[in-house]
């Protein structure tokens, strides 16, 4: 599984301001949707694209558009949320896949409450959305559902990510590349990113 750590100048200024211990929820939010946008940026450097014409100022002219390709978009509830916008300032006609899953905080396990995929899944690119990649579960538990449905070409984009998630999903899931804005140091015993962000659905939603 190919990890991609975009060491961006932007990206790695952005994400230093989110690690402050004091941000507010308000700068936390912007910062989440600008680095998710610079991530899909990464992302979706090799889409194919096609030709065609149309009729431009002085005549006709061959311009491009992306060839046929559905995207649906995955944020994973609640902190994936905080990605959203930022994707779909790039991609604003990509359909939006929601799944929702918790940590279990004593266990670390992913429990899925919620699953509401977009129709034609098979036919799309999926880019599930997640701040943080941790143990890996809930990204796991992700990637089984969309494959579970049909869908065969899946990125993840993630703000910070621990070496024990990559781990995971190199282990279960060779085929999906991962974007990260941090390859991070390791998980602490609570199972928390070290140095990371902190709780990213609490600092999205203000609920910390
Ligand atoms: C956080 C985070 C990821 C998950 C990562 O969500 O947003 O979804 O933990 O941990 P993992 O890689 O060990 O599975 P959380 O379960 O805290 O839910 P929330 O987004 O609703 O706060
Ligand atoms: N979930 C978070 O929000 N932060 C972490 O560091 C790990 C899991």
């Amino acid at each position: 599984m190919p990890i991609r750590e975009i060491r961006h100048p932007l990206i790695r200024h952005k994400l230093g301001l989110m690690r402050r211990a004091d941000i507010s929820t308000k700068n936390f939010r912007e910062l989440a949707q600008e680095v998710g946008a610079l991530l899909t940026y990464e992302a979706t450097q090799d889409l194919p694209l096609e030709s065609y014409r149309i009729e431009g100022w002085c005549g006709p002219v061959e311009v491009e558009k992306i060839a046929g390709k559905k995207i649906t978009v995955v944020p994973i509830l609640r902190a994936g949320i905080g990605m959203l916008d930022g994707v779909l300032q790039l991609i604003p006609s990509a359909k939006v896949s929601v799944v929702g899953l918790a940590r279990n905080e004593e266990t670390l396990v992913a429990q899925t409450y919620l699953e509401k995929l977009v129709p034609e899944i098979d036919q799309r690119l999926a880019l599930i959305i997640d701040p943080m990649l941790a143990t890996g579960g809930s990204m796991a538990a992700t990637i089984d559902m969309l494959k579970k449905a049909g869908c065969r070409e899946i990125r993840a984009l993630v703000l910070v990510a621990a070496p024990e998630g990559i781990a995971l999903l190199n282990e279960r899931h060779p085929d999906v590349t991962i974007y990260t804005a941090s390859i991070d140091d390791h998980l602490n015993e609570s199972g928390y990113i070290i140095p990371g962000l902190g709780d990213a659905g609490d600092k999205v939603f203000g609920t910390q």
